[in-house]
């Protein structure tokens, strides 16, 4: 089982000592609405890789999609990586339930803090992160570490973040001082998109699925590009030449909304009545 390197492992920040954690989560994420939520997603992975070897659902965390990948693609083996050991048992016990012991037993699970780049793993023929909850340290000491080992990543995404935020300051909608455009939340953003990139093949599948406030076409601008600079499919136009090509990461494939009572997961967690409608979006990308 891969360990966890001091730079990424997240201690008090994890899911298994936390408010919005893993009593809370399992408490809502097995309601109707996200088992629908799960089944899109199942059907939008098996959509594109109904031969896949190997597909590997990046923070796993109780399995609830493992359960549906494990009905759609039974011949696929599957990963489930989380860094909270509450989750993965709870991940264990629901794919016994859901898919009875012996194919619960073929899913491995494995402990592991987002972004990880020591993972041997096989090459998977798809990766899918639902959901994410980006946890990092408190204090911005896992953030330190890693702008230390990837400076590349970290010049870029501040390049990323003047950008965005120029697009947001100019956009009356938009908030422009909301810290989602800071640089360092994008870089942990594209760390773990450049991690899933690893334990892909080229040419394989990428799904990400983010809560939405309604169409991508309606979004502004600015969290277009946070999105896709996020799940490296855009680019800030002061990153050129040979970085350019080695910052690109995927291609979109298809990006598709979905209405549902899953947003209000984020009205429960942030209070805002802008989340009380909406659903979730799932992005389809290709590795390139
Ligand atoms: C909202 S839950 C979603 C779980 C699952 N993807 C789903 O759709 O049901 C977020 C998950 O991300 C995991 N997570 C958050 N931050 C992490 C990190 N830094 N490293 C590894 N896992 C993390 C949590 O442990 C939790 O299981």
């Amino acid at each position: 089982m891969p360990s966890m390197s001091s730079e990424t492992a997240i201690g008090a920040a994890s899911y298994d000592a936390d408010e919005f954690g893993n009593d809370w989560w399992l408490a809502r994420a097995r309601d109707k609405a996200h088992q629908r939520a799960y089944q899109a997603i199942a059907d939008a992975v098996a959509e594109h890789t109904t031969k896949a070897k190997v597909v590997i659902d990046y923070a796993c965390g109780s399995g609830l999609l493992l359960a549906r990948l494990a009905q759609s693609l039974p011949k696929t083996q599957l990963i489930g990586l989380d860094e909270s050991v509450g989750m993965l048992d709870a991940a264990r016990a629901w794919l016994g339930q859901e898919v009875g012991a012996e194919k619960a037993l073929q899913v491995r699970l494995l402990r592991t803090a987002l972004p990880d780049f020591d993972l041997k793993l096989p090459k998977a023929d798809a990766v899918v992160f639902s959901f994410p909850d980006f946890r990092c340290d408190l204090d911005g000491k896992v953030i330190k570490a890693l702008s230390k080992i990837h400076p590349e990543e970290w010049a870029w995404s501040k390049l990323a973040s003047r950008q965005i935020r120029k697009q947001a300051v100019q956009d009356p909608d938009c908030d422009d001082s909301d810290d989602v455009f800071d640089a360092d939340r994008l870089f942990y953003e594209r760390l773990a998109t450049r991690n899933m990139r690893k334990l892909v093949r080229k040419g394989g599948l990428l799904v990400r699925v983010d809560y939405a406030l309604g169409k991508r076409k309606e979004w502004i601008d600015a969290y277009v590009g946070r999105h896709d600079w996020s799940l490296g499919s855009w680019l800030p136009d002061k990153l050129t030449g040979a970085d350019r090509r080695k910052a690109r990461f995927a291609e979109p494939i298809k990006a598709k909304y979905f209405k549902s009572s899953v947003i209000r997961d984020v009205h429960a967690q942030t209070g805002s009545d802008d989340c009380l409608d909406g659903g979730f979006i799932i992005s389809a990308l290709k590795a390139v």
